[in-house]
Order: structure tokens, then C-alpha cells, then sequence
């Protein structure tokens, strides 16, 4: 019983990989570019605040896709994903990550406020829908698996950036 839950979670685990990098590298990047562009160019919707404000900037966005579908190639390469696959689950990952940012201006929150769930979830439900149908149906038990690991490993990978210095807010 625990064999199998471990198996699924590795193999859920492989499966959201090109997505998690695509999530991860805007993070990352954001320390050492010296400029970046806000992806909503800075302006402000009907509700007269920000579309998606200054932490969805466009150098994350294309560096978080391009990351995300190199790792999908190299997996290919080791039989582990497909490349189009990486680049579906990475194109979904900084989509859903900007629905989250622009979900959390609606209901008033600013740039870099914690908002539970949007944070931790956006990105990996808008990822997995648009592999669901770009590529091939998912799995209920994967989903599952990954519905419960990826907020726990995205707090983890959070708090560590934060420690390292590469991230102001440990969220
Ligand atoms: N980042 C970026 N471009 C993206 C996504 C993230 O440059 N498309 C960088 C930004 O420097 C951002 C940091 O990664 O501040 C952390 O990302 P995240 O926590 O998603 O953004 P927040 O700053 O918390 O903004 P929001 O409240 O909109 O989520
Ligand atoms: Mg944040």
C-alpha cells in the first residue's frame, strides 16, 4: 500500500516536472536580471487596480516556458516526457501562474501578499487542464496525488528560496 502511493507520487512527480521548472525559473531569474518588464505592460483593470501587478514580469514568463519545455526535450531524451508535453505542462504552468496573480488583484490583494491556494494550486490546475486536452486525459489517482504534494513542495521550495536569499518573501 505505501509502495504504491510512493510509486504514484514519483510518477506524478516525473509527469508535472516541466511544469514545476517552468514555475520555478522566474523565481530564480527575478535575482539576477538587472530590468524586467511587467507582462500587463502596467496597466490597470476596469476595478482600477493592476491586471496582473509587477511580479508577472515577460522575461519570467518566456524564460519560465522555454525552461519548462527544455526539461520536457532532455526528459524525452530519457524516455521520461515528451517534448510537447514539456511544453504544454510549462506554456500552462506561467498561464495559470498569471490567472493566479490576476485573480488575487481582483480581490484586492497586492503583489506578493500570501493568498493560500491561488498560490500554491493556479498554476498546477491550469497546467494539468490544458494537458488534459492538448495531449492526452490524466489519470484521476495522478492528479489526486498531485493536488495534495504540490502545495507542500511549493511552500518547501518557497522557504528555501527565501533562506538562500534569492526570494524577499518566504511565499
Ligand atoms: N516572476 C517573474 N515573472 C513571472 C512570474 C514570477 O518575474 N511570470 C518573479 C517576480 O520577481 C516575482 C517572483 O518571481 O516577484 C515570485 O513569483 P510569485 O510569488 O508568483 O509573484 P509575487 O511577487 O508573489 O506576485 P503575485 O502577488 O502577483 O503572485
Ligand atoms: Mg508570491
Amino acid at each position: 500500500m505505501i509502495n504504491e502511493i510512493l510509486r504514484s507520487v514519483c510518477r506524478a512527480l516525473v509527469f508535472i516536472w516541466p511544469g514545476y521548472v517552468a514555475n520555478a525559473v522566474p523565481v530564480i531569474m527575478a535575482h539576477f536580471l538587472p530590468a524586467t518588464h511587467p507582462l500587463d505592460f502596467g496597466r490597470y483593470f476596469i476595478d482600477g487596480r493592476r491586471i496582473l501587478g509587477d511580479g508577472k514580469t515577460i522575461e519570467g514568463f518566456v524564460l519560465g516556458i522555454t525552461a519548462g519545455s527544455l526539461t520536457g526535450y532532455l526528459m524525452e531524451i530519457v524516455r521520461l516526457h515528451t517534448t510537447y508535453g514539456g511544453v504544454v505542462l510549462a506554456a500552462g504552468s506561467m498561464i495559470g501562474d498569471s490567472l493566479g496573480s490576476f485573480l488575487k488583484r481582483r480581490i484586492g490583494l497586492e503583489r506578493g501578499a500570501p493568498a493560500p491556494l491561488i498560490d500554491q494550486l493556479t498554476f498546477l490546475v491550469i497546467a494539468l487542464i490544458l494537458y488534459n486536452y492538448a495531449v492526452e486525459p490524466l489519470l484521476a489517482d495522478q492528479v489526486f496525488a498531485l493536488l495534495v504534494i504540490t502545495p507542500v513542495i511549493h511552500r518547501l521550495a518557497n522557504y528555501a528560496a527565501y533562506k538562500i536569499g534569492i526570494k524577499d518573501r518566504p511565499w
